[in-house]
């Protein structure tokens, strides 16, 4: 019997709603898979923060260290600024712990509509690796002249040979796995100094894998390729911003945010990973049971993925397939009228479901 220890960060907003529903797909699939959970919930969030000036407490990433994972929903709240909740919180993690490569898959699945016409199911599979430590989001820059007419902010951005080089070699690795192709998103036109030597670091690990098509394009083209051409694509790498920008799009090519899971990887096995949706907190959605858990539930199959329970994650992954493609309850992103509750219900019941047809 395997034991894992979770961290547990509802977070804000529908944060609270479709973490229970991950949680109730992954204990359904303990049923059938000897593998065992605890489950310890941290509270850290804006609505904490709110009460106590701090998204986390000091001492917050040493506790989470102890832990095999952690699993998040989403962080954000209206009466706190975002760069406040992102940065007390989320970016701490994920650079602590040396999670560099965040990983979205997005697959056009049956019995979701994408707003494209013309692809059918599978013919949209790709994966985006994001640099989730550097690039664009740094803390180095400032303001100056505060309140004048003078007034100026300025904001630097960080690409390492080291950031660059492992990225890169991740996203390899993965399509080596998958199509054997990978995209560099850039920018080599306007921005002269980092984006330059981005591509000089994708045409060096490029020839480590000889192996597997490399290509790239400058961003803004990459987008309406997404949209026009999205079956063109495989591994899609790109820095911190492009990446973020990329993943919002592409989930929305195949149907829905409210679909689009992501890890948040050390690859290196030192630190705990992170297992979140890509969507925040949606408040303009958030205790009305209207949020898809989809993507919860699918963070939570990459975390299994993971942590080495790679047939439960598959099982989790196809009792999705099977209750999007057959009839069962759909939320109103994907034009049902289900609620968060009973789309979790439904594919917990279909993993009950799966495994017997598997064994
Ligand atoms: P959002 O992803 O929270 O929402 C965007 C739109 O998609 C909204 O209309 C929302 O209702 C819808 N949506 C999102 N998830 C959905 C789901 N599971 N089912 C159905 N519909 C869904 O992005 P937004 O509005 O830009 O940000 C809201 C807050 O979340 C902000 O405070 C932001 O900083 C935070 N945020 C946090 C993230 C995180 O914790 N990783 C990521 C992105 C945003
Ligand atoms: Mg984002």
């Amino acid at each position: 019997m395997k034991k894992y220890k979770i961290a547990v960060i509802e977070g804000d907003g529908i944060g609270h709603e479709v973490v229970p529903e991950g949680l109730r797909v992954i204990e359904a699939c303990t049923r059938n898979f000897p593998m065992e959970f605890s489950w310890q919930n941290f509270s850290w969030s804006c609505e904490s923060y709110l009460r106590t000036g701090r998204m986390m407490p000091e001492d917050g990433l040493a506790t989470l260290r102890s832990f095999d994972a952690i699993f998040l929903g989403a962080v954000g709240h209206p009466a706190v600024p975002d760069h406040v909740s992102l940065w007390g919180l989320l970016i701490p993690i994920r650079r602590a712990f040396q999670q560099y490569a965040n990983v979205r898959p997005v697959r056009l699945l049956k019995g979701v509509e994408s707003p494209l016409r013309n692809f059918a199911p599978g013919e949209i599979d790709l994966c985006i690796v994001r640099e989730n430590n550097e690039g664009e989001y740094s803390e180095i820059g400032g303001r100056l002249y505060a309140g004048t007419a003078e007034e100026m902010a300025v904001q630097e951005t960080v690409f390492t040979r080291r950031g660059c080089d492992r990225i890169m070699r991740f996203a390899f690795e993965l399509a080596r796995t998958r199509k054997k192709h990978v995209t560099s998103a850039t920018k080599s036109n306007g921005i002269v100094y980092t984006m330059p030597f981005w591509d000089e670091r994708f045409a060096t690990i490029q020839r480590d894998f000889p192996d597997v098509r490399a290509d790239k394009y400058l961003i803004d083209i990459l987008s309406a390729h997404f949209v026009r051409h999205p079956d063109w694509f495989d591994v899609v790498v790109g820095s911190n911003l492009f990446g973020d920008i990329l993943s919002d799009l592409s989930a929305a090519v195949v149907g829905s945010i409210g679909i689009a899971p992501s890890a948040n990887l050390n690859p290196e096995r030192e630190y705990p990973s992170m297992f979140e949706p890509v969507h925040g907190s949606a408040p303009d959605i958030a205790g009305k049971g209207l949020a898809n858990p989809i993507a919860q539930i699918w963070s939570g199959a990459m975390m299994l993925q993971h942590l080495g329970e790679a047939e439960a994650a598959q099982v989790i992954e196809s009792a999705i397939g099977a209750v999007l493609a057959g009839a069962g309850p759909k939320t109103p992103d994907l034009g049902g009228n289900a609620t968060t509750q009973e789309v979790g219900q439904a594919i917990a019941g279909e993993v009950c479901r799966e495994k017997k047809a598997v064994s």
